[in-house]
């Protein structure tokens, strides 16, 4: 079968996709130099056509990847960023012999979030030589691909998203503590996009707890049929990261999984989050 793929064109890189629908490589964009305005607004551009482009060769230091991703909006502190650490807007995510990578499930960030992440750009600092992909799936096309009565049924439902499922462990923290500072929040299960005016799933396995007005028996089956959308391969591209690679991804429309297949060797990323803004369904 012949699947025509409509690559929309811009002006400072080729835009090179990974899969019919989602990811694509920017080629010739060069992060340190295409600083215009105009170079900006065109990678904004191509992340809302493909929910995550990839950038190769990369020469940049740490302050360039932090002022490239302020140039899409404000950036928000992790929790799990130690509270020393000079440039507090990035999160190591650190793996080997010690600590096994921890991100394969699939999620979007930070959902635990009143107003969740908008993006967020990872860059690889230390690599396996193989392993370690991160895979992404296109919550559009997940939601498109469910049952039309199913889909009535989930657009007018809301679920509760809690850091204490992945965090409360991870930071060595009690339920409660966290629960202080960062309360559980409700958002809806289906989700407008802000600025496309799609419709993608937004339940996520590392955060989403349960579905409101539903007992734990159904709340866990619905979840698990939402789930299971994102781990259609038709609704996904897998990214093999080299050194100089950077991937920029739109937490509002897809999911991701980093494959945690390289232990006991060192995997070590910098992620650097931008700010959302609270999500909402249009019906
Ligand atoms: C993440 O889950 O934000 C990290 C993904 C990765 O390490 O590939």
């Amino acid at each position: 079968m012949n699947v025509a793929v409509k690559v929309e064109s811009y002006r400072h890189f080729e835009a090179r996709p990974l899969s019919p629908t989602i990811g694509a490589e920017l080629i010739g964009f060069d992060i340190a130099r295409d600083t215009s305005d105009a170079a900006i607004a065109e990678v904004r551009r191509a992340l809302l056509d493909w929910k995550v482009v990839f950038f190769r060769d990369q020469d940049i230091t740490r302050a360039q990847h932090i002022a490239f991703a302020r140039r899409f909006g404000e950036l928000e502190i992790h929790p799990a960023t130690p509270k020393d650490q000079d440039d507090p807007e990035v999160l190591r995510i650190a793996h080997g012999p010690k600590s096994k990578g921890s991100e394969n499930n699939w999620h979007s960030d930070v959902t635990w979030r009143a107003e969740p992440s908008l993006g967020s750009v990872l860059r690889a600092i230390e690599l396996p030589e193989v392993g370690g992909d991160t895979l992404f799936a296109d919550m559009y096309a997940a939601y498109d691909s469910l049952e039309p009565a199913f889909k009535t049924f989930v657009e007018g439902l809301v679920a509760r998203h809690d850091i204490a499922r992945v965090f409360a462990k991870r930071l060595g923290k009690d339920t409660a503590e966290l629960h202080a500072k960062y309360p559980v929040q409700e958002h809806p299960v289906i989700r407008t996009h802000p600025e496309t005016g799609r419709r993608g799933i937004y339940v996520n396995t590392g955060f989403t707890d349960s579905i409101v007005g539903l007992s734990k028996k159904q709340s866990d089956w619905v979840l698990a049929e939402l789930y299971a959308r994102a781990a259609i391969p038709e609704f996904q591209c897998r990214f093999r990261w080299r050194p100089g690679s950077l991937a920029f991804w739109d937490n509002r429309a897809c999911q991701h999984y980093a494959a945690s297949d390289y232990f006991p060797l060192p995997r070590i990323m910098e992620r650097v989050t931008i700010k959302g803004d609270r999500p909402y369904f249009t019906p």
